[in-house]
């Protein structure tokens, strides 16, 4: 049995004080669920997460940053290492997520080095995967979801990707208010997880989490975690406002 997991994309939002006003609401408002029945992540930008994590370090929910580095050190400005998110106290990391493709030119091998790393240096990987608009127009959504699953994932062992999980976000559905309908997202997210059987086995497809991400609200949330593959959401507007991700944390329990 899988158990829901909500995490929250606040992507380039909030600032040192209202990160660890929300960190804190989300920390006390999910004090019956989070943990026993749902795990719970919040992902803020880099420069707040040591303080984020501060905020909710004695509650269960748990810290991710938005991406990561694979090297382990050395000359490359700007970039944060795996070990050095893990040493501030985060837990997860987002790999590959459609704007650090689309707007910063992300590749397939790109991603597949940092969920590696992250893996590595005892993070455990969000790994985004989803197609755009004209690719599912043009009849193309199983061809880029299998693309980047199977090259994200590309040289880890069954063992390495029990760590993964993968977040089935359409481009289209992200921050437009389009949300993908419970049956389009189960049937992607079913895909995943029989790609998952022939890239590994029957056992790792059933334990690997595949959430869905893309216009998540506390009032669609419910009916898109009640489908058989959909293990929990990503969310990104809507964990910017303590009621909602609440809202939507109740829903997964
Ligand atoms: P929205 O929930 O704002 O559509 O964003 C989804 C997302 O990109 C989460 O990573």
């Amino acid at each position: 049995m899988r158990k829901p997991f909500v995490a929250g994309n606040w992507k380039m939002n909030t600032d040192s004080q209202s990160s660890v006003t929300l960190a804190r609401g989300v920390a006390e408002g999910s004090v019956e669920s989070a943990g026993r029945n749902v795990d719970v992540a919040v992902c803020p930008p880099f420069v707040y997460l040591q303080s984020v994590a501060r905020a909710v370090s004695s509650s269960s929910v748990a810290v991710g940053a938005q991406d990561v580095y694979f090297e382990k050190k050395g000359a490359f400005t700007g970039e944060v290492s795996a070990a050095m998110l893990k040493e501030i106290g985060c837990t997860y990391a987002l790999c590959g997520h459609s704007e650090r493709r689309h707007v910063l030119g992300e590749t397939d091998e790109l991603v597949n080095k940092k969920v590696t790393a992250a893996i590595a240096g005892g993070l455990l990987p969000i790994l985004c995967v989803g197609e755009l608009q004209s690719q599912r127009e043009s009849g193309r959504t199983e061809e880029v979801v299998t693309r980047h699953v199977t090259k994200g994932l590309a040289g880890l062992s069954g063992a390495k990707v029990s760590a993964v999980t993968v977040a089935y976000e359409p481009v289209w559905a992200i921050g437009t208010g389009l949300t993908a309908t419970p049956a389009q997202a189960q049937e992607v997210h079913a895909l995943i997880r029989k790609l998952l059987g022939d890239l590994y086995d029957n056992e790792t497809a059933e334990a690997t989490r595949i959430l869905y991400g893309g216009s998540v609200k506390p009032d669609n949330a419910a009916e898109l975690m009640s489908q058989r593959d959909i293990d929990g959401v990503l969310v990104g507007g809507a964990s910017l406002k303590v009621e909602d991700f609440l809202g939507i944390i109740q829903a997964a329990v």
